[in-house]
């Protein structure tokens, strides 16, 4: 869902704000240290329970305060989703009652974020990779929620059968292997499916050079899983975990054939990553009809200001509803004040519209 109203108290230097935000672009300007960063941290802890930048609520607490609050409301048909957070206690509302899953918010508030530290996403570990692969299908198929959780119990459950030396393990492997194949087809579908638009947005912000993006299952192409949990099972009972599987799944991104890990600049690895989430959130759009999210912090870090448009383009063209920080007299704060957007001023934690 779009937001229209968002509510935060006590974030950071934020002790209150409400806001009546733009269906299509919101910005959000100040100087160095002004709460800008926290306005989209706000977002992502209404959707996920924690933000881009901590997983834990103590830093995300104004000093001296117990709990946060964060709440967002549509015009259009009322919904009401909120969050209440303190260090050991979380609450969540959907349209004022309780709920217990924070993926019930996630599943409405679709965040995508683009970050200082979205790199990660080709330099970082394989788990990033699979992260972003799941952010997707948890959005647009529905049973692999379902088939990912069961996968993970059952995993559980024969890493501790493999350290007992539990004869039971045997019951436990024929139960994870078809679930692993599910998820790991899933996962190659859903890589698949977005190749079209990578090659598209590919083309358009980095035109010269060559990109692929090929999906590792975590356990080699030419055999079942079942098969490889049965190779490896003396190796796995040393070790006490299961070592192979969609676990171990991977995402490799090629740039002009090598491995872009290894070679790409940092700015070439931002701009893959924007490729990526940008790709993403239109292949959202188009198979939910409805739009993502997308926070976006400090756009202009180690990226030409040509390239901060191009990416501008494309992200307005996602449909999302996009939220962005910018410097005071930055020149992409210049750009886009000018647009037809919402502007919020942040100093000292205080926002004004
Ligand atoms: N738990 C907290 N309680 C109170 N203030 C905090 C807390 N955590 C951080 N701050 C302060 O909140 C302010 C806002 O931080 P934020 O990261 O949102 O700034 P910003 O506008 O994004 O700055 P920059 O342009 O440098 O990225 C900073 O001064 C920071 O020191
Ligand atoms: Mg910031």
């Amino acid at each position: 869902m779009q937001i229209d109203k968002l509510s935060l108290r006590n974030l950071r230097n934020i002790r209150e704000a409400n806001l009546n935000l733009n269906k299509k672009t919101n910005v959000i300007v100040g100087e160095n240290a002004a709460g800008k960063t926290t306005v989209l941290e706000a977002i992502d802890v209404l959707s996920r329970g924690r933000s881009f930048r901590t997983n834990k609520t103590e830093n995300l607490v104004t000093y001296g305060e117990k709990d946060l609050y964060v709440g967002a409301a549509t015009a259009a048909n009322q919904k009401k989703l909120e969050i209440k957070k303190s260090r050991n206690k979380t609450q969540i509302f959907i349209d004022s009652k309780e709920e217990k899953k924070q993926s019930k918010v996630a599943e409405r508030l679709a965040v995508q974020t683009i970050h200082p530290g979205s790199h990660a996403i080709i330099e970082g570990a394989p788990s990033e990779r699979r992260a972003f692969i799941d952010w997707g299908l948890f959005h647009v198929e529905h049973s692999f929620k379902k088939e990912w959780s069961e996968y993970q119990k059952i995993l559980k459950q024969r890493n501790e059968a493999l350290k007992a030396r539990d004869p039971n393990e045997k019951i436990w492997m024929q139960k994870l292997a078809p679930l692993g194949e599910s998820i790991s087809s899933l996962r190659q579908q859903y890589v698949d499916s977005l190749q079209k638009s990578l090659v598209v947005i590919q083309n358009q912000i980095l035109p010269d050079i060559e990109l692929s993006f090929s999906y590792e299952n975590g356990w080699g192409t030419n055999k079942s899983l079942l098969d490889a949990l049965k190779e490896r099972k003396e190796a796995d009972q040393e070790k006490g975990y299961t070592s192979c599987g969609p676990q171990n799944a991977d995402l490799k991104i090629a740039l002009n054939n090598k491995e872009a890990q290894k070679i790409c600049s940092r700015g070439q690895q931002k701009l893959i990553a924007n490729i990526m989430l940008l790709s993403q959130a239109k292949d959202f759009f188009e198979k939910k009809s409805f739009p993502s999210i997308i926070l976006v912090d400090d756009l202009s870090a180690e990226l030409t200001l040509e390239m901060q448009e191009k990416l501008l383009e494309r992200l307005f063209e996602t449909k999302s509803q996009i939220f962005l920080t910018a410097l005071n007299d930055s020149v992409l704060a210049e750009i886009l004040c000018e647009m037809d957007s919402g502007v919020f001023h942040v100093e000292h934690g205080e926002i004004t519209q």
